[in-house]
């Protein structure tokens, strides 16, 4: 079977290759075994193989934060899943066509979900969900600011605070994107750089925002703090200048504003499997409704992970960047 591979960390493209190995095997007892039908490429995947991710295991290793898959074959003593399920693993190393995992770890999803979506959903959909109950508790018809909002998250941000009755400034690279944004409900769109405040004051008319969301770092987070009212939050959940957030003392002295930091496994961890496997449900309820969904720029097949990671490694795409290992979906 088919599986990605790096053999040094560096630059994505050049280190992952498409290898030969062993099948995954029969499924031992409490193990489910399924094939993988698309998994997306992440900036964190794209981190994990130039070793800049916060892990860094020992090589060769196998990346993939997530996937879909269908179900093969289950182990003794596994009931919440059957052959033939559709499921996403809370663990890692997805990039192959097929995976051998603790049952604990498969989530089913309902059959008929759009697969391109689910092979999205583990990641960054709760993240978007829990930035905006985990951080500061904001009210339907509050403001909240967040940057990259053309990305997969920054747009179920704004599909997902619509849903909550709160109102969204959305700060990108470039004016191109706002009639998209304002089409899946983005309240405001601005262009990211100097005096970022006078320009978010203006468009909502100076509207007290208390939670900020920052997935640029550097600079950008400091100019997300400058347009939050006194004692507000700032959170860093990406860095994708690959700096460290950077806020001025003025703005954490004089005007009490806080910065704090976001991880989904933090996220989940604090939850039960229960209160986790509900979160799923909901979020894959909202796809199936049509309520929530990420653009796809491009599938490539296994085959073609150099071009794919190209690709996904370039700014300026219209979408997530899919790898089919077992034929198109
Ligand atoms: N903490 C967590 O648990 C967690 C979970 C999920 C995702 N994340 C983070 O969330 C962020 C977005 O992930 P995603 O999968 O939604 O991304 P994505 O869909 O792949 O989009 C990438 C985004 O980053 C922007 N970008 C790229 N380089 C940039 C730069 N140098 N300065 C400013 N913007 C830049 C792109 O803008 P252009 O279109 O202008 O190029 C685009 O909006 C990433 O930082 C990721 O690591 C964190």
């Amino acid at each position: 079977m088919k599986r990605i591979q790096i053999s040094a960390y560096g630059t994505p493209a050049e280190v992952a290759a498409c290898v030969d190995v062993p099948d995954v095997g029969e499924p031992g007892p409490g193990e489910v075994v399924f094939d993988v039908l698309a998994f997306p490429i992440n900036p964190a995947d794209l981190w994990f193989c130039r070793g800049s991710y916060r892990l860094k295991p020992p090589l060769p290793a196998t990346p993939g934060a997530e996937c879909v898959g269908r179900v093969a074959a289950v182990g003794a003593g596994v009931g919440h899943v059957k052959p033939g399920d559709l499921v996403i693993n809370l663990q890692r190393e997805n990039w192959a066509a097929r995976r051998r995992v603790k049952g604990e770890d498969v989530i089913p999803l309902p059959a008929g979900i759009d697969l391109r979506q689910a092979a999205m959903v583990r990641i960054n959909p709760p993240t978007a969900m829990l930035l905006l109950t985990d951080i500061v508790p904001v009210q339907p018809g509050e403001w909240v600011i967040q940057n990259v909002a053309n990305s997969a998250v920054g747009k179920l941000l704004i599909r997902l605070a619509k849903t909550r009755g709160l109102k969204t400034v959305n700060v990108v690279r470039r004016e191109a994107l706002f009639p998209e944004l304002k089409a899946i409900g983005a309240d405001v769109c601005v262009v990211d750089g100097p005096e970022l405040d006078a320009r978010v004051k203006a468009a909502t008319g100076a509207a007290p925002i208390r939670l900020g969301i920052d997935a640029v770092a550097g600079e950008a987070t400091g100019r997300i703090a400058e347009c939050l009212a006194d004692g507000g939050t700032v959170c860093t959940y990406g860095s994708m200048t690959g700096e460290d957030p950077i806020v001025h003392r003025s703005a954490l002295i004089y005007r009490g504003i806080s910065l704090t930091g976001f991880m989904l496994g933090r996220g989940l961890a604090k939850r039960s499997a229960a209160e986790v496997r509900t979160i799923y449900a909901e979020l894959a309820a909202q796809i199936m409704s049509g309520a929530l969904s990420a653009p796809v720029e491009r599938v490539y097949p296994i085959e073609e992970i150099k071009a794919a990671l190209a690709r996904a490694d370039q700014g300026e795409r219209t979408g997530k960047i899919l790898v089919v290992p077992n034929g198109p979906i």
